[in-house]
Parts: structure tokens; sequence; C-alpha cells
């Protein structure tokens, strides 16, 4: 399997560049912003969506001033909505360690996502990157959308297949296919290319976000990050469970809903792992996933080989087989 170092090489040195962008992009001199700064930095992610702008721009013309922008905008973000949505998910731990929240409380977590949302929107004002303001503010508010949704099915365990793809293509895959976007925007003006890298992030990001769906069922508790079953204790009700719901009679899928709703966190979890397994959920959600690589690897035709496209398709890879 691809690991992300060997998927970066195209862009070693750029992303090495970019690591102290986004460091310095975080710096402030209020003191409770900087320690929480100097934690999230701790936090190391895997910078996927960085690597997707450097990547996008690389195979649209060239890696650029305005590429670096829109990578640390697009960092800045995520960041932002990784702090939010533990707050709103109530979830302790985050990339192997505890979150914001569990640490610093509610408060700051919300003020802090707050800020580096601020400073990702300030960089690319002072750039003057108007055109990523335009893509990155549709994200923003896709994603709180599509997390609004997904709140919203999740209180009355209604959620179908086509609300399903509509909470993640929000959510998830918005932000990815602006990563993608504004690598490409950032370079070029060609829209056959831009569009290309469009569909290309969108179809990563649906792939990404089933896979994150899966890891719920079948990761391990003690791999870096999160732990199995979170969204079941959730409630929340993603691809494997919305399949095998749907093949089983409605008194049977009543009362796995029911335990889902009431059933005590312990053996719920176990018992809806089962259910799910039981029903080939989880196969069909791999199948669903393979069938967004296709499109993905799709997208990229318009382009000639060269490394940045192997790469490109490597992360196709990387993302549906990830273990955190
Ligand atoms: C996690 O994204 C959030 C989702 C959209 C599922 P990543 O898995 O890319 O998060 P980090 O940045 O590597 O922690
Ligand atoms: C993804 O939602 C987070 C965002 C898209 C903001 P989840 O709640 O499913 O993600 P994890 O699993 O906590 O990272
Ligand atoms: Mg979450
Ligand atoms: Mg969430």
């Amino acid at each position: 399997m691809s690991s992300l170092s060997k998927i970066s090489r195209p862009i070693k040195n750029e992303l090495e560049q970019f690591e102290d962008i986004f460091k310095s992009a975080m710096r402030s001199d209020v003191g409770i912003v900087d320690l929480v700064a100097r934690y999230i930095i701790r936090q190391k992610g895997k910078k996927i969506r960085p690597i997707l702008v450097l990547l996008s721009a690389k195979i649209s013309g060239g890696i650029t001033e305005r590429t670096f922008r829109g990578a640390n905008l697009v960092e800045l973000l995520h960041t932002a909505t990784l702090i939010h949505d533990d707050v709103v998910d109530n979830a302790d731990k985050r990339r192997g360690i505890w979150s914001i929240n569990a640490i610093f409380k509610n408060k700051v977590a919300v003020l802090m996502g707050d800020y580096l949302l601020s400073r990702g929107l300030m960089i690319s004002v002072e750039g003057k990157d108007y055109d990523f303001l335009k893509v990155i503010t549709e994200a923003v508010k896709r994603m709180s959308e599509g997390e609004l949704l997904q709140i919203q099915k999740t209180r009355k365990l209604d959620i179908d297949e086509e609300t399903y793809f509509k909470v993640i293509s929000d959510k998830t895959a918005s932000l990815l296919e602006t990563c993608c976007l504004i690598g490409a925007m950032s370079t070029t003006d060609d829209s056959k290319c831009i569009e290309a890298m469009r569909q290309f992030g969108h179809s990563l990001g649906m792939a990404f976000q089933i896979r994150d769906d899966i890891l719920d069922y079948e990761g391990t508790t003690n791999l870096i990050g999160k732990p199995v079953g979170g969204d079941i204790k959730e409630k929340k009700i993603t691809l494997p469970l919305i399949y095998a719901l749907n093949k089983v009679s409605k008194s049977e899928a009543a009362r796995i809903k029911s335990v889902l709703k009431n059933g005590n966190d312990k053996t719920k979890v176990k018992e809806i792992i089962g259910f799910v397994k039981a029903n080939n959920g989880i196969d069909y959600a791999l199948e669903v996933s393979r069938s967004y690589s296709i499109q993905a690897k799709d997208a990229l035709n318009i382009f000639p080989e060269s490394e940045m496209k192997s790469s490109l398709i490597n992360l196709i890879d990387f993302v549906t087989q990830r273990e955190n």
C-alpha cells in the first residue's frame, strides 16, 4: 500500500515549506491562543488537504505563491472544522491524543475554531485570492449544512441512502473538492483542467468519508485515530447500517433502531456491529467506495502520465484503505 510519504514525493520540498507557513499562520500574541495552537501542532494530522492542493497545482501547471496560500487556507479551515466537530460529537480523542475540547473545554474549542477559520480567510484577503474566497465560502456553507442535516436525520433515525450521500458530499467531499479546485485555480485558468480536478476531488472525498464510516465498524481502538463505535454511540446511521436496515423486515429494522436509540453504549455497539456484518453492510459500503474510486481515477484521464498523476492515483488507494 502506498504511504503518504511516497505519495508526496513529487512535492516533498513544497510540503516542508508548507508546514512552516501553516505553523506561523496560527501564531498569536494572545497567550491562550498560542497555547492551543502549539497543542494543535503537536496533534499531527495527515495533511491530506494541503497535499491535494500541491499535487493538483503541480499537475495543472506548477506550484506558485498562490498555491501555498491556498494550501494554508484549506488546512486552517479543516483544522477549525475538526475542532468544532469534536465539540458537536462530544469526542474526547482526535489524532490519537486528547481533543481540544477535552483539554481546554468547549468554550475555548469553539472560539479557537472561529479563530483558525478567520485566519484562513484573512490570508486569502491579504493575497487578493478572491477566487479562492468564492469557492471556500461555498464549501464552508455546505460543510455546516451537511453537519446540520446529519443532526436532523440523527434525531429522527430515518436517513436513507440518498440523504446519506448528500450529507457526506456536503460535510466532507466539498472540502476535498475545493482543495483540488484551489490547487488547479492557483496556477491555470484552463476550465477543462479545473473541472477535471474538481470531479476528482469530489469522488475522492466521497470514497474518503465512506472509508471513515467503515472504520467505525471495523477499526481497531488501539490504532492512532478514533475508537470503534463512536458513530453508533452518537446514534449516527451511516452507509453500512443503512444498507443492513434496508435488507431486513420492517419489524427487525425497528428493533435495531430502538437498540441504537435506547441501548446502553457497550452492548449496543456490539449488537449493531454484529447486525451490520451479518447483513453484509460493510461489503456493500466497500463496493460503493470502489465505484467512487473508479470515478476519481477516470477524472484524471485528461492528464498525461506523470509522477503527479501516479501520486493522485495512489492517494485514492490510500484514502480507501487507511486505518486512521
Ligand atoms: C478527518 O479528516 C475528518 C473527516 C472528514 C472524516 P482527516 O482524516 O483527513 O483528518 P486529519 O487531518 O488527518 O486528522
Ligand atoms: C467529519 O465528520 C468531520 C467533518 C467533515 C467536519 P465525522 O464526525 O464523521 O468525522 P470524525 O470521524 O469525527 O473525524
Ligand atoms: Mg466526529
Ligand atoms: Mg461529526
